[in-house]
């Protein structure tokens, strides 16, 4: 489908200020056009409502656009890794995507992710500043870049501003894609890597444990 000018707005654009709960506000994302070509699903968020920790990742891949659940491909196996070394239990944590659909490129077989735009990120972002108004959630952690451009509107960059920040009004942390970390080529640098991206989401739970409601 092509990318036209009204889908540029934003679907919610067309009913956000109607939206109340999440339920309605999913409904109103999976009724809605996609921007991108050909995606099976919209991936939406999941997870509890008033959670301690929002994880905001870029856009679903190819496992989650199948699988219809946000985090359930190699990045998310890693994701849960960490989480897991943190102490983190992710079915208590509120996890989602800046982008609700999969941008890719098709090469033979293969679905490959493409990283999207900024209009992209702009065309999705009603729909997840309202998610974190109604999901309310004690801290937020953006998940690289793209998370942090589709939260606060700023492209910031991650190795300046990683840590703890204000984001579009809530207690939040910055940190990385947990995609960047398979990047890595070195064995040690990703060990590493690893186990810094771990203290980031220990330190984010411990700063979540400190916010009054
Ligand atoms: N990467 C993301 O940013 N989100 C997912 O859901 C999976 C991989």
């Amino acid at each position: 489908m092509p990318i036209t000018e009204e889908l540029r707005q934003g679907p919610g654009e067309r009913g956000a200020s109607e939206v109340r709960t999440l339920s309605e506000l999913n409904a109103l994302i999976s009724r809605a056009d996609p921007m991108l070509t050909a995606p099976t699903h919209p991936v939406l968020g999941e997870g509890p409502v008033g959670a301690e920790l929002a994880l905001v990742g870029e856009q679903p891949g190819h496992q989650e656009d199948l699988q219809g659940r946000p985090f359930v491909g190699p990045a998310g196996q890693l994701l849960d890794r960490a989480l897991a070394e943190a102490g983190i239990e992710r079915d208590r944590t509120y996890l989602t995507n800046a982008v609700k659909h999969f941008k890719f490129e098709e090469r033979g077989k293969r679905r490959i992710h493409k990283k999207p735009t900024a209009g992209e990120v702009r065309h999705y972002r009603w729909w997840l500043r309202r998610e974190l108004e109604l999901v309310h959630p004690r801290v937020v952690v953006a998940l690289g870049a793209t998370a942090v451009l589709a939260i606060t509107g700023d492209p910031r960059p991650i190795g300046q501003f990683r840590g703890p920040a204000e984001l579009d009004g809530h207690r939040g942390y910055i940190t990385v894609h947990p995609a960047y970390l398979l990047r890595l080529p070195d064995r040690e640098e990703r060990h590493r890597a690893f186990q810094e991206f771990v203290s980031d989401l220990k330190r984010a739970h411990s700063l979540s444990q400190h916010v009054k409601r």
